[in-house]
């Protein structure tokens, strides 16, 4: 749906030329919940802007919905538009417009008749559960409702593709959590692509089915949300893993040496995460029962990454060396990540 072929931008002050995005190439399916996650001053915000021409990339080609953009006029690029959202941190709605008035914003635009503005206005209206807001204004309503309203403006002109810059940034925990279900919700119903760009670990895996990790204007590391989790590469990735995530080894173990070699009498330790269905297998049980190895659980959590139950083991398996070399056979045989940390005497 959106394909992004060497495209940078470089931003011109009187300080000296920002090189914000270097070339940039990037693929993001058709119905796919796509997130950008980076630190402040990443090249985020740059990005998403250039997928929609917002700010007009210095170099490369920019297609969405197979058209496009970088060669395109004014006139056409402004019907291209029509085709893709977008919603704000702060919202940006139109403080002396209602918010039935904000949402009819760009159907007004687009030289629609009142009665066509009403049939397209009523059900957004009630998709992000404002119908008893309609004619509050946006100094009336909490942040999540203006975001709401933001959303439902952004889907008045039926877009195939939403961009959503830190949508939820300026959102507590709670009311976070309702406009990603609203968003996962739409996605669903629309089969909209989204593509969210943060800096928070926990919107990317509350939503996102991929996700990219921008640093200094280039993606680092691409992958799907469980790839990331279970084997991030770069140490920003782990940082931001780390974040929300406890994959630290407990403390009594942190200062014990981890040796590669099998060591007599020594206990192997590894860390396994497993996704889906795969969570509820009796490994540990089956492990004990085919091998002649004794396994103890140091750490454990079930998390869900999008809506798919998650889970990380700390184990620690003991018995003699052919024992411990089957068992990470079979461990290698089954649909589970496994990292083998080494063994401790
Ligand atoms: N209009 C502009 N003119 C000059 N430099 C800019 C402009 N917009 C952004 N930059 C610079 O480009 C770099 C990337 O900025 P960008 O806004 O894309 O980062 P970001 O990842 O969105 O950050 P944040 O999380 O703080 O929003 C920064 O160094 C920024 O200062
Ligand atoms: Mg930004």
């Amino acid at each position: 749906m959106i394909e992004l072929h060497n495209v940078e931008k470089t931003y011109h002050s009187k300080s000296g030329d920002i090189d914000a995005l270097h070339k940039t190439n990037l693929t993001i399916n058709a119905g796919e919940i796509f997130g950008v996650i980076g630190l402040s001053g990443a090249g985020k915000s740059t990005l998403i802007r250039c997928i929609n021409m917002l700010e007009v990339p210095t170099g490369g080609q920019v297609i969405v919905d197979g058209q496009d953009l970088t060669a395109m006029s004014e006139a056409e690029l402004r019907k291209a538009r029509q085709n893709i959202g977008m919603i704000f941190q702060h919202f940006n709605l139109l403080a002396s417009r209602t918010v039935y008035d904000n949402i009819a914003f760009p159907l007004e635009i687009q030289g629609l008749s009142k009665d066509e503005i009403r049939k397209k206005v009523e059900p957004l209206l009630e998709l992000v559960g404002l119908v008893d807001r309609r004619d509050h204004y946006p100094s009336q309503l909490s942040g999540g409702q203006k975001q709401r309203v933001g959303i439902a403006r952004a889907l008045a002109s039926s877009p195939k593709v939403l961009l959503c810059d830190e949508a939820t940034s300026a959102l507590d925990p709670q009311t976070t959590k309702s406009i990603l279900d609203l968003l996962k919700d739409i996605n669903k119903r629309m089969n909209l692509t989204i593509v969210m760009i943060t800096h928070q670990m926990q919107v990317v895996k509350e939503i996102c089915d991929r996700v990219a990790v921008i640093e200094n204007g280039d993606i680092i590391e691409e992958g799907t949300m469980f790839d990331l989790f279970t084997n991030p590469k770069t140490p920003t990735t782990k940082d931001f893993i780390k974040s929300i995530n406890n994959v630290e080894l407990p403390a009594i173990l942190k200062d014990v040496p981890l040796s590669k070699e099998y060591i007599e009498g020594g206990k192997l330790l590894i860390r396994l995460s497993f996704i889906g269905a795969s969570a509820g297998d009796p490994l540990i049980s089956s492990l004990v029962k085919k091998f002649d190895v004794d396994v103890n659980i140091l750490y454990g959590n079930i998390d869900s990454i999008k809506d798919t139950p998650y889970g990380t083991l700390l184990v620690e398996i003991s018995g003699v060396r052919t024992s411990i070399k089957a068992a990470l056979t079979y461990l290698h045989e089954r649909n589970l990540r496994m990292e083998v940390m080494g063994y401790v005497s």
